[in-house]
């Protein structure tokens, strides 16, 4: 395993590898690994020749008022798990390496970034596209791997490839969850003990919509009030949204009943954390 910190080096050795007809799985991340990125690089071994991890903090997706400083980071473990995964390069770029102090160029997918997550962070995606643009120019994948539990940027990404014909194809991931059902993250890691325990309501959040959904109780404001009840009810938490939207357009539906494939989707404030989760309920 190689690790890769400048940008031309990286673009040098896609394009050998490229020349040799070896396909390449790019895992962007950011990061202090768990097993839900490790789902992400199993499929990209699987899938193709040469499997590239990014490792980037990417500031310009963080907002003023949010984690980018504290965000947790341990190069060395992440080394040591990626090895054992016989990963063939980590791409581990310093901030100065991917943004010159004259950039100015981003990139801003409209549309499926308005709600959820966009509404509440703003400018977030349009880091988010910028850094996953330049990674792509950068690393030259042929399939690149994101997970659903970042479900708007899963969708985002795809919608932006297809709009600006990457010749990239994009495969996403089921969630991760640790045994009692919290979606994996790397900012889990901020929760103490007490936390921890609250941070259940999300997953308990999905359990209950689904089961609503079995019993019959398909509207769509009742299952969000039920939710609502739920976290409200929970220490340390204070609600960030509850949505139900269209899968694909990201629209979010006020009223009526759960019918087809509708997205779930929660961010909670778990004390000063903020987490998200989503499902698909099945009408
Ligand atoms: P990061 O939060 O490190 O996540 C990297 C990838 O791992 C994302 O595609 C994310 O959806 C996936 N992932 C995280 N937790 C997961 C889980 N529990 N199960 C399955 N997949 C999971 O997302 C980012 O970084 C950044 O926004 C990035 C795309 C790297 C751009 O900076």
């Amino acid at each position: 395993m190689e690790i890769i910190t400048k940008v031309n080096q990286m673009q040098m050795l896609a394009k050998d590898i490229k020349k040799n007809n070896r396909s390449i799985g790019l895992v962007p991340t950011m990061g202090y690994l768990h097993e839900g990125h490790l789902t992400l690089v199993r499929a990209s071994k699987r899938d193709t020749d040469v499997t590239v991890v990014s490792i980037f903090v990417n500031p310009i997706q963080f907002g003023p008022k949010e984690d980018f400083s504290r965000y947790p980071r341990d190069f060395e473990r992440d080394r040591s798990m990626l090895e054992k995964e016989c990963v063939d390069y980590i791409f581990y770029p310093s901030i100065d390496e991917m943004y010159q102090p004259d950039f100015s160029t981003t990139i801003n997918v409209e549309g499926v970034t308005k709600n959820l997550c966009g509404a509440s962070r703003p400018g977030h995606f349009q880091g988010v596209t910028t850094v996953v643009g330049k990674l792509f120019n950068i690393v030259l994948p042929d399939k690149a791997y994101f997970g659903e539990k970042d479900y708007q940027q899963l969708v985002t990404i795809k919608k932006m490839v297809k709009d600006l014909n990457f010749p990239i194809e994009i495969i996403g991931m089921p969630i991760v969850r640790e045994n009692d059902g919290l979606a994996m993250s790397s900012r889990n890691s901020y929760l103490s003990e007490e936390e921890r325990k609250s941070a259940l309501c999300l997953y308990k959040s999905i359990l209950l919509a689904k089961e609503m959904v079995i019993m019959g109780k398909k509207n769509i404001k009742d299952i969000i009030i039920a939710i609502e009840e739920l976290i409200k009810k929970t220490p340390f938490t204070k609600i960030d949204y509850v949505k139900i939207c269209d899968p694909e357009t990201l629209e979010c539906i006020e009223d009526g009943n759960i019918d087809g494939k509708k997205l779930l989707a929660l961010a909670v404030f778990i004390g000063n954390t903020r987490l998200i989760d989503n499902a698909i309920l099945e009408g």
